[in-house]
């Protein structure tokens, strides 16, 4: 069977690359992959089960077992399940984000996640949203954007993401937070940050999100892959 095509979105924290990569998938008419989104369960299911934070294993053996079902929410959002438990908020806290930052710089929970991650590639297509989907998960997909914009605009997109959830944020604290999960993402050992070679990198700094897709859907087109 010829295999699906797939665009790849990584980037640093507060890029837009969520935003983004939601957009294009709809826009296609694509399936998504919310890579972070799996690292974040894996760190909260640890948490639930009252894993060590420092096992490695135990956490390697939830990634490769979890029982994990993305689905659309009544309101249209997006609806993330955990063994039958609806954990779509408690994911997207900044806490559960270095909580996946520390899981995910483990070279044994990578790999559990790894066969989970292609198992996404499905007809007509994927777009895959994360820190190494160009890099290590998909290192032949049709086309990869490196999304970055700089740390003072991620700081505050994020602040007012967390906001708007209903979040009590404070900007310099999130900063600083920011700051340190880009830091360690970009430093570890197994699949750092960084923009595959290949990679057309977008700085979106002062760029509206529409004119993002829209550059982000220019080049899907010189390549083909939707009209
Ligand atoms: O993208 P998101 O903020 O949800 O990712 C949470 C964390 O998961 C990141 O800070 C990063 O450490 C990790 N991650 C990763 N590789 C990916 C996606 C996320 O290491 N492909």
């Amino acid at each position: 069977m010829p295999s699906p095509p797939i665009v790849t979105i990584d980037g640093p924290s507060g890029s837009g690359k969520g935003t983004i990569s939601r957009a294009v998938a709809v826009r296609a008419g694509w399936h998504l992959l919310d890579s972070g989104a799996l690292y974040r369960l894996v760190a909260l299911a640890g948490r639930k089960r009252s894993l060590n934070p420092d096992d490695t294993q135990g956490h390697a053996q939830i990634a490769g077992s979890m029982d994990v079902r993305f689905d659309v929410a009544t309101d249209g959002g997006e609806a993330v399940i955990l063994a039958g438990e609806e954990v779509t908020r408690q994911i997207r806290s900044e806490e559960a984000g270095q909580g996946a930052s520390r899981v995910a710089a483990w070279p044994a929970v990578r790999s559990a996640l790894l066969d989970r991650q292609r198992a996404f590639a499905k007809a007509p297509g994927l777009v895959a949203d994360g820190r190494d989907m160009g890099t290590v998960v998909f290192p032949t997909a049709d086309l990869k954007i490196f999304l970055t914009a700089s740390p003072a605009e991620r700081a505050l997109r994020r602040y007012k993401q967390l906001k708007d959830k209903g979040s009590d944020v404070s900007l310099p604290a999130l900063s600083r937070e920011i700051t340190e999960r880009d830091q360690r993402d970009a430093t570890r050992t197994v699949a750092p940050l960084k923009p595959a070679p290949d990679a057309e990198v977008i700085d979106s700094t002062g760029l509206s999100i529409d004119q993002v897709i829209d550059r982000v859907i220019a080049l899907g087109r010189e390549r083909a892959l939707w009209a």
